[in-house]
Protein backbone atom coordinates (compact mmCIF):
# COMPACT_ATOMS: atom_id res chain seq x y z
CA UNK A 1 0.00 0.00 0.00
CA UNK A 2 1.72 2.89 -1.03
CA UNK A 3 1.82 6.24 2.12
CA UNK A 4 -0.86 8.47 0.89
CA UNK A 5 -0.84 12.25 1.80
CA UNK A 6 -3.66 14.31 3.45
CA UNK A 7 -4.46 17.17 0.60
CA UNK A 8 -5.65 20.42 1.44
CA UNK A 9 -9.59 19.99 0.45
CA UNK A 10 -12.13 22.04 -0.82
CA UNK A 11 -15.40 21.90 -1.53
CA UNK A 12 -15.71 22.24 -5.13
CA UNK A 13 -16.35 19.30 -7.32
CA UNK A 14 -15.29 19.08 -11.15
CA UNK A 15 -17.54 18.79 -13.41
CA UNK A 16 -20.03 15.31 -13.47
CA UNK A 17 -20.28 14.01 -17.07
CA UNK A 18 -23.93 13.07 -18.47
CA UNK A 19 -23.78 9.32 -17.34
CA UNK A 20 -22.82 10.59 -13.79
CA UNK A 21 -25.28 12.58 -13.73
CA UNK A 22 -27.70 10.18 -14.20
CA UNK A 23 -26.54 7.74 -11.82
CA UNK A 24 -26.56 10.54 -9.28
CA UNK A 25 -30.59 11.56 -9.81
CA UNK A 26 -30.88 7.58 -9.30
CA UNK A 27 -29.01 7.96 -6.24
CA UNK A 28 -30.53 10.97 -5.00
CA UNK A 29 -33.73 9.78 -5.70
CA UNK A 30 -33.12 6.82 -3.43
CA UNK A 31 -31.80 9.40 -0.70
CA UNK A 32 -35.12 11.10 -0.98
CA UNK A 33 -37.15 8.26 -0.75
CA UNK A 34 -34.59 7.69 2.42
CA UNK A 35 -34.77 11.20 4.03
CA UNK A 36 -38.96 10.64 3.93
CA UNK A 37 -38.57 7.42 5.81
CA UNK A 38 -36.71 8.71 8.50
CA UNK A 39 -39.11 10.45 9.76
CA UNK A 40 -42.07 7.88 10.48
CA UNK A 41 -39.12 5.57 11.31
CA UNK A 42 -38.64 8.40 14.56
CA UNK A 43 -42.27 8.24 14.85
CA UNK A 44 -42.03 4.33 15.32
CA UNK A 45 -38.84 4.33 17.46
CA UNK A 46 -40.52 7.12 19.87
CA UNK A 47 -43.78 5.37 19.91
CA UNK A 48 -41.90 1.89 20.88
CA UNK A 49 -39.44 3.53 23.75
CA UNK A 50 -42.82 4.93 25.30
CA UNK A 51 -44.13 1.56 24.84
CA UNK A 52 -44.05 1.00 28.65
CA UNK A 53 -45.08 3.95 30.30
CA UNK A 54 -47.25 4.96 27.26
CA UNK A 55 -48.75 1.81 26.22
CA UNK A 56 -52.21 1.29 25.46
CA UNK A 57 -53.83 -1.43 26.93
CA UNK A 58 -57.17 -3.17 25.13
CA UNK A 59 -59.20 -4.50 27.68
CA UNK A 60 -62.48 -6.82 26.56
CA UNK A 61 -64.75 -8.47 28.07
CA UNK A 62 -68.19 -8.52 29.14
CA UNK A 63 -69.13 -7.82 32.62
CA UNK A 64 -68.27 -4.61 33.27
CA UNK A 65 -67.45 -4.69 36.88
CA UNK A 66 -64.63 -7.00 35.87
CA UNK A 67 -63.65 -4.26 33.25
CA UNK A 68 -63.80 -1.59 35.74
CA UNK A 69 -61.57 -3.69 38.29
CA UNK A 70 -58.71 -3.98 35.50
CA UNK A 71 -59.56 -0.57 34.51
CA UNK A 72 -58.64 1.51 37.49
CA UNK A 73 -55.42 -1.19 38.67
CA UNK A 74 -53.96 -0.64 35.00
CA UNK A 75 -54.63 3.00 35.02
CA UNK A 76 -52.66 3.88 38.03
CA UNK A 77 -50.11 1.61 36.71
CA UNK A 78 -49.88 4.56 34.15
CA UNK A 79 -51.01 2.56 31.17
CA UNK A 80 -54.15 4.10 28.76
CA UNK A 81 -56.85 1.53 28.67
CA UNK A 82 -59.35 1.30 26.07
CA UNK A 83 -62.24 -1.09 26.82
CA UNK A 84 -64.60 -2.77 25.08
CA UNK A 85 -67.31 -5.59 25.99
CA UNK A 86 -66.72 -8.17 22.89
CA UNK A 87 -64.04 -9.27 20.54
CA UNK A 88 -66.70 -6.85 17.15
CA UNK A 89 -66.48 -4.23 19.61
CA UNK A 90 -62.72 -3.85 20.13
CA UNK A 91 -62.17 -4.79 16.43
CA UNK A 92 -63.82 -1.39 15.66
CA UNK A 93 -62.09 0.71 18.00
CA UNK A 94 -58.58 -0.72 16.60
CA UNK A 95 -59.60 0.42 13.70
CA UNK A 96 -58.55 3.65 14.65
CA UNK A 97 -56.35 3.18 17.83
CA UNK A 98 -53.74 0.24 17.55
CA UNK A 99 -53.33 -1.67 21.18
CA UNK A 100 -49.60 -2.21 22.69
CA UNK A 101 -51.43 -5.40 24.29
CA UNK A 102 -54.45 -6.97 24.77
CA UNK A 103 -56.61 -8.45 27.48
CA UNK A 104 -59.36 -10.44 26.47
CA UNK A 105 -62.31 -12.42 28.24
CA UNK A 106 -63.34 -16.05 26.21
CA UNK A 107 -66.55 -15.91 26.83
CA UNK A 108 -68.65 -13.40 25.72
CA UNK A 109 -71.62 -12.44 23.21
CA UNK A 110 -71.59 -11.33 19.58
CA UNK A 111 -67.80 -12.54 18.94
CA UNK A 112 -65.76 -14.44 21.63
CA UNK A 113 -62.05 -14.41 22.53
CA UNK A 114 -61.55 -17.25 20.22
CA UNK A 115 -62.81 -15.22 17.29
CA UNK A 116 -61.11 -11.88 18.15
CA UNK A 117 -57.81 -13.49 18.95
CA UNK A 118 -57.87 -14.85 15.13
CA UNK A 119 -59.48 -11.79 13.60
CA UNK A 120 -56.69 -9.84 15.09
CA UNK A 121 -53.95 -12.26 13.99
CA UNK A 122 -55.32 -12.08 10.71
CA UNK A 123 -54.58 -8.39 10.08
CA UNK A 124 -50.46 -8.06 9.44
CA UNK A 125 -50.33 -4.99 11.19
CA UNK A 126 -52.01 -6.57 14.46
CA UNK A 127 -49.80 -9.49 14.34
CA UNK A 128 -47.56 -8.89 16.73
CA UNK A 129 -49.10 -7.74 19.37
CA UNK A 130 -49.42 -9.18 23.09
CA UNK A 131 -52.64 -10.74 23.43
CA UNK A 132 -53.20 -12.31 27.09
CA UNK A 133 -56.34 -14.42 27.47
CA UNK A 134 -58.32 -14.42 30.95
CA UNK A 135 -59.99 -17.70 31.74
CA UNK A 136 -62.83 -18.24 34.27
CA UNK A 137 -61.69 -21.03 35.30
CA UNK A 138 -58.47 -22.60 35.10
CA UNK A 139 -59.69 -25.72 33.17
CA UNK A 140 -57.46 -27.31 30.60
CA UNK A 141 -60.10 -27.12 27.58
CA UNK A 142 -59.85 -23.50 27.48
CA UNK A 143 -56.06 -23.48 27.64
CA UNK A 144 -55.86 -26.47 25.17
CA UNK A 145 -58.44 -24.60 22.82
CA UNK A 146 -56.22 -21.23 22.97
CA UNK A 147 -52.94 -23.63 22.33
CA UNK A 148 -54.40 -24.48 19.11
CA UNK A 149 -54.88 -20.91 18.25
CA UNK A 150 -50.85 -20.16 19.49
CA UNK A 151 -52.03 -18.45 22.70
CA UNK A 152 -49.09 -18.06 25.44
CA UNK A 153 -50.41 -16.34 27.89
CA UNK A 154 -53.77 -16.76 30.49
CA UNK A 155 -54.33 -15.12 33.58
CA UNK A 156 -57.06 -17.23 35.46
CA UNK A 157 -59.79 -15.20 37.63
CA UNK A 158 -60.32 -13.99 39.99
CA UNK A 159 -57.29 -11.98 39.18
CA UNK A 160 -54.20 -11.53 41.13
CA UNK A 161 -53.35 -7.86 40.06
CA UNK A 162 -49.64 -8.07 41.27
CA UNK A 163 -49.19 -11.18 38.40
CA UNK A 164 -51.08 -9.15 36.34
CA UNK A 165 -49.22 -6.14 36.12
CA UNK A 166 -45.78 -8.24 36.34
CA UNK A 167 -46.94 -10.47 33.17
CA UNK A 168 -48.30 -6.92 31.12
CA UNK A 169 -44.71 -5.41 31.96
CA UNK A 170 -43.13 -8.21 30.79
CA UNK A 171 -45.18 -8.56 27.71
CA UNK A 172 -44.38 -4.84 26.44
CA UNK A 173 -40.59 -5.52 27.26
CA UNK A 174 -40.30 -7.85 25.06
CA UNK A 175 -42.35 -6.37 22.00
CA UNK A 176 -40.48 -3.37 22.26
CA UNK A 177 -36.98 -5.36 21.80
CA UNK A 178 -38.86 -7.07 19.28
CA UNK A 179 -39.80 -3.70 17.43
CA UNK A 180 -36.60 -2.40 17.92
CA UNK A 181 -34.81 -5.34 16.17
CA UNK A 182 -37.43 -4.98 13.38
CA UNK A 183 -36.69 -1.13 13.09
CA UNK A 184 -32.67 -1.71 12.87
CA UNK A 185 -33.46 -4.42 10.35
CA UNK A 186 -35.71 -2.44 8.36
CA UNK A 187 -32.71 0.06 8.43
CA UNK A 188 -29.93 -1.72 7.75
CA UNK A 189 -31.28 -3.05 4.45
CA UNK A 190 -31.71 0.42 3.33
CA UNK A 191 -28.54 1.70 3.89
CA UNK A 192 -26.88 -1.87 2.38
CA UNK A 193 -29.28 -1.01 -0.80
CA UNK A 194 -27.94 2.94 -0.89
CA UNK A 195 -24.61 1.20 -0.57
CA UNK A 196 -24.76 -1.21 -3.01
CA UNK A 197 -26.11 1.49 -5.38
CA UNK A 198 -22.51 3.15 -5.17
CA UNK A 199 -20.92 -0.46 -6.32
CA UNK A 200 -23.36 -0.83 -9.06
CA UNK A 201 -21.40 2.05 -10.47
CA UNK A 202 -17.97 -0.56 -10.41
CA UNK A 203 -18.99 -3.75 -11.23
CA UNK A 204 -15.45 -4.82 -9.76
CA UNK A 205 -16.34 -4.03 -6.42
CA UNK A 206 -19.35 -6.40 -6.31
CA UNK A 207 -19.90 -7.68 -2.83
CA UNK A 208 -17.33 -5.46 -1.28
CA UNK A 209 -19.53 -3.92 1.27
CA UNK A 210 -20.96 -7.63 2.31
CA UNK A 211 -17.86 -8.92 2.61
CA UNK A 212 -16.36 -5.92 4.56
CA UNK A 213 -18.98 -5.56 7.05
CA UNK A 214 -18.88 -9.44 7.96
CA UNK A 215 -15.24 -8.95 8.38
CA UNK A 216 -15.98 -5.87 10.60
CA UNK A 217 -17.99 -7.80 12.61
CA UNK A 218 -15.98 -10.83 12.48
CA UNK A 219 -12.93 -9.05 13.88
CA UNK A 220 -15.09 -6.77 16.70
CA UNK A 221 -16.63 -10.12 17.94
CA UNK A 222 -13.30 -11.29 18.96
CA UNK A 223 -12.52 -8.35 20.37
CA UNK A 224 -15.37 -8.80 22.38
CA UNK A 225 -17.32 -5.88 21.48
CA UNK A 226 -20.79 -5.00 22.66
CA UNK A 227 -23.95 -5.32 20.14
CA UNK A 228 -24.32 -1.82 20.35
CA UNK A 229 -20.85 -1.10 19.33
CA UNK A 230 -21.29 -4.11 16.25
CA UNK A 231 -24.35 -2.63 15.49
CA UNK A 232 -22.51 1.32 15.00
CA UNK A 233 -19.70 -0.65 13.53
CA UNK A 234 -21.84 -2.69 11.10
CA UNK A 235 -23.15 0.67 9.62
CA UNK A 236 -20.53 2.28 9.25
CA UNK A 237 -18.27 -0.97 7.29
CA UNK A 238 -21.43 -0.62 5.25
CA UNK A 239 -21.30 2.94 4.77
CA UNK A 240 -17.66 3.53 4.32
CA UNK A 241 -17.61 4.88 0.37
CA UNK A 242 -20.86 6.29 0.27
CA UNK A 243 -19.27 9.31 -0.17
CA UNK A 244 -17.90 7.69 -3.85
CA UNK A 245 -21.15 8.62 -5.31
CA UNK A 246 -19.34 12.39 -5.90
CA UNK A 247 -16.70 10.81 -7.48
CA UNK A 248 -16.30 11.16 -11.65
CA UNK A 249 -16.58 7.36 -13.33
CA UNK A 250 -13.14 8.13 -15.31
CA UNK A 251 -11.52 8.00 -11.52
CA UNK A 252 -13.31 5.43 -10.09
CA UNK A 253 -12.80 2.70 -13.13
CA UNK A 254 -8.86 4.42 -14.71
CA UNK A 255 -7.10 1.53 -14.90
CA UNK A 256 -3.74 3.75 -14.77
CA UNK A 257 -2.24 5.48 -12.09
CA UNK A 258 -4.26 8.50 -10.74
CA UNK A 259 -2.74 12.00 -11.37
CA UNK A 260 -2.03 14.44 -8.22
CA UNK A 261 -5.68 15.86 -9.34
CA UNK A 262 -7.56 12.45 -9.66
CA UNK A 263 -6.10 11.52 -6.45
CA UNK A 264 -7.14 14.59 -4.76
CA UNK A 265 -10.67 14.24 -6.08
CA UNK A 266 -10.90 10.79 -5.00
CA UNK A 267 -9.88 11.78 -1.31
CA UNK A 268 -12.34 13.67 -0.42
CA UNK A 269 -14.92 10.46 -0.23
CA UNK A 270 -14.69 9.75 3.11
CA UNK A 271 -15.82 14.41 4.12
CA UNK A 272 -18.36 13.73 1.45
CA UNK A 273 -19.44 10.53 2.95
CA UNK A 274 -19.33 11.56 6.82
CA UNK A 275 -21.48 14.90 6.05
CA UNK A 276 -24.21 12.85 4.55
CA UNK A 277 -24.89 11.43 7.67
CA UNK A 278 -24.37 14.08 9.44
CA UNK A 279 -28.32 15.27 9.38
CA UNK A 280 -29.58 11.68 10.27
CA UNK A 281 -29.38 11.64 13.78
CA UNK A 282 -29.44 7.54 14.24
CA UNK A 283 -26.25 7.70 12.07
CA UNK A 284 -24.14 10.13 14.41
CA UNK A 285 -21.83 7.51 15.46
CA UNK A 286 -21.25 5.89 12.23
CA UNK A 287 -20.44 9.61 10.61
CA UNK A 288 -16.81 9.18 12.07
CA UNK A 289 -15.88 5.69 11.06
CA UNK A 290 -16.93 7.15 7.57
CA UNK A 291 -14.75 10.50 7.94
CA UNK A 292 -11.59 8.36 9.02
CA UNK A 293 -11.33 4.89 6.88
CA UNK A 294 -8.19 6.31 5.01
CA UNK A 295 -6.32 7.59 7.96
CA UNK A 296 -3.50 5.63 8.65
CA UNK A 297 -1.47 4.48 11.85
CA UNK A 298 1.44 6.51 11.46
CA UNK A 299 -0.76 9.55 10.51
CA UNK A 300 0.13 9.88 7.23
CA UNK A 301 -3.63 9.09 5.77
CA UNK A 302 -6.45 11.04 4.92
CA UNK A 303 -8.60 13.26 5.83
CA UNK A 304 -7.19 14.93 9.35
CA UNK A 305 -4.05 13.03 9.32
CA UNK A 306 -5.19 11.24 12.76
CA UNK A 307 -2.42 8.59 14.15
CA UNK A 308 -2.16 5.74 16.52
CA UNK A 309 -5.50 5.38 19.06
CA UNK A 310 -6.45 9.05 18.02
CA UNK A 311 -8.23 7.17 15.32
CA UNK A 312 -11.83 5.97 16.10
CA UNK A 313 -10.87 1.80 16.58
CA UNK A 314 -14.30 0.96 14.64
CA UNK A 315 -12.59 3.28 11.50
CA UNK A 316 -8.98 1.20 11.87
CA UNK A 317 -10.68 -1.89 11.70
CA UNK A 318 -12.84 -0.51 8.64
CA UNK A 319 -9.57 0.53 7.33
CA UNK A 320 -7.69 -3.18 7.86
CA UNK A 321 -10.60 -4.85 6.22
CA UNK A 322 -11.33 -2.93 3.48
CA UNK A 323 -7.37 -2.99 2.94
CA UNK A 324 -7.74 -6.94 2.66
CA UNK A 325 -10.58 -6.89 0.89
CA UNK A 326 -8.61 -4.44 -1.92
CA UNK A 327 -6.04 -6.93 -2.49
CA UNK A 328 -8.05 -10.31 -2.53
CA UNK A 329 -10.39 -8.79 -5.51
CA UNK A 330 -9.62 -7.86 -9.03
CA UNK A 331 -9.76 -3.85 -8.96
CA UNK A 332 -9.55 -1.27 -12.22
CA UNK A 333 -5.28 -1.17 -11.71
CA UNK A 334 -4.71 -4.90 -10.17
CA UNK A 335 -5.75 -8.58 -10.46
CA UNK A 336 -6.58 -9.96 -7.68
CA UNK A 337 -4.18 -11.65 -5.12
CA UNK A 338 -4.44 -14.66 -3.11
CA UNK A 339 -5.28 -14.68 0.77
CA UNK A 340 -1.67 -15.99 1.91
CA UNK A 341 -0.56 -12.70 -0.33
CA UNK A 342 -2.76 -10.59 1.47
CA UNK A 343 -1.82 -11.83 4.84
CA UNK A 344 1.32 -10.96 4.25
CA UNK A 345 0.81 -7.57 2.87
CA UNK A 346 -1.06 -6.65 6.02
CA UNK A 347 1.51 -8.60 8.55
CA UNK A 348 4.38 -5.93 6.31
CA UNK A 349 1.98 -2.66 6.55
CA UNK A 350 1.19 -3.27 10.42
CA UNK A 351 2.42 -0.68 12.10
CA UNK A 352 2.58 1.84 9.25
CA UNK A 353 -0.59 2.09 7.60
CA UNK A 354 -2.27 -0.35 9.84
CA UNK A 355 -2.94 -0.67 14.19
CA UNK A 356 -0.42 -3.64 14.42
CA UNK A 357 -2.80 -5.51 17.31
CA UNK A 358 -5.82 -5.19 14.93
CA UNK A 359 -3.70 -6.97 12.12
CA UNK A 360 -2.15 -9.48 14.69
CA UNK A 361 -6.03 -10.12 15.80
CA UNK A 362 -6.65 -10.52 12.12
CA UNK A 363 -4.42 -12.89 11.23
CA UNK A 364 -5.45 -14.85 13.49
CA UNK A 365 -9.32 -15.32 12.61
CA UNK A 366 -7.59 -16.35 9.18
CA UNK A 367 -6.16 -18.93 11.05
CA UNK A 368 -9.62 -20.06 12.20
CA UNK A 369 -11.08 -20.17 8.53
CA UNK A 370 -13.70 -17.45 9.59
CA UNK A 371 -12.52 -15.06 7.22
CA UNK A 372 -12.27 -17.23 4.38
CA UNK A 373 -15.62 -18.25 4.84
CA UNK A 374 -17.04 -15.23 4.47
CA UNK A 375 -14.55 -14.48 1.32
CA UNK A 376 -16.24 -17.72 -0.10
CA UNK A 377 -19.63 -16.60 0.54
CA UNK A 378 -19.24 -13.31 -0.95
CA UNK A 379 -16.92 -14.36 -3.92
CA UNK A 380 -16.33 -11.36 -6.04
CA UNK A 381 -17.95 -12.09 -9.65
CA UNK A 382 -16.30 -9.65 -11.37
CA UNK A 383 -15.11 -10.69 -14.92
FE1 LIG B 1 -12.77 4.49 0.87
Amino acid sequence: MPGIQSNGLDNSFPVIPALTTRILIAINHFLLAYNTMSTPLKDALARTQSLISQATIFVVDDNAFFRIGLREVLRKAGYLVVEAENGERALKKMETNTPDLIISDISMPVMDGYAFFKAVRENPEWVGIPFIFLTAYNTQGDIIEGKKLGVEDYLTKPIDYSELLITVQAKLARFRELKLLQLQFAYEASLTMLANAIEVRDSYTRGHVERVTAYAETVAKSLQWSQEEINILRFGAILHDIGKIQIRDEILHKPGPLTPEEREEIETHPIVGAQMLAGIPFLEKVAPIVRHHHERWDGQGYPDGLSGEEIPMAARIVTLVDTFDAITTTRPYRVARSPEVARAELAKNAGTMLDPHLVEAFLQLCKTGAIETIARQWRNEAP
